[in-house]
């Protein structure tokens, strides 16, 4: 593949990954760099369709197995049609949540972390060049979550227990893997400086 760069940003619902995003996209722009703002679920138009029946309904609509083949399905048109053009052609990809988030997520609500690794070499086989891991308290990030409102809340609607698992889930990802990196939530222009700083890393 084409030498891009590809940054995800993870991390349990409310954590202010969005904004980060949208502040690291325009630094980068700001130095010049070719941006893609992307996200999942979603980030490609059928991938967007995939995202409605993912994120709306009550919690109990998909089983976790059948959420993985979703979230799959939506990842693989997305990196198509989306991620691996930008990065051919050099762009700087920052998507917020790719399949950390399937692998923590999925696995909370009981399905094997293999499963969903396998389907992932078979289907996608991307890893991000640099994770980005937002790690907040969940029970404050699960009111800035909830009073966003809007209807897709179905994750959100798990509870608080769940955001715990979620936390814990992210931190131990990130201890095996050596391109993530756990950024403690702070104040907006600290984080984003931090992350500013992990990324310049590996600028060219
Ligand atoms: P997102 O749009 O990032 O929600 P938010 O902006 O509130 O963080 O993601 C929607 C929900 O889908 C979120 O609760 C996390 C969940 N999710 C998974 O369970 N697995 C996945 O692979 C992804 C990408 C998201």
């Amino acid at each position: 593949m084409g030498r891009g760069l590809f940054v995800t940003l993870e991390g349990i619902d409310g954590a202010g990954k969005s904004t980060q995003a949208r502040r690291l996209a325009g630094w980068l722009r700001g130095l010049g760099h070719r941006v893609e703002e992307t996200r999942e679920p979603g980030g490609s138009p059928g991938a967007e369709e995939i995202r409605r029946l993912l994120v709306e309904g009550p919690p109990g609509r998909w089983s976790a197995m059948t959420e993985i083949l979703l979230f799959t399905a939506a990842r693989r048109d997305h990196v198509e049609r989306r991620i691996r053009p930008a990065l051919e052609q050099g762009a700087i990809v920052i998507c917020d949540r790719f399949a950390d988030s399937t692998r923590v997520y999925q696995s909370a609500r009981g399905a094997p972390m293999a499963v969903v690794d396998a389907l992932h070499a078979l289907a996608i086989g991307l890893e991000p060049d640099l994770t980005l891991i937002l790690d907040a308290d969940p029970a404050e990030a699960l009111a800035r979550g909830l009073a966003r409102g809007g209807g897709e809340d179905r994750f959100e609607g798990l509870g608080p227990g769940f955001q715990e698992r979620l936390r814990a889930g992210f931190l131990a990802l990130a201890r095996e893997r050596r391109r993530c990196v756990v950024i403690p939530a702070g104040d907006a222009d600290g984080v984003a400086a931090r992350i500013r700083a992990e990324v310049a890393r590996l600028l060219p």
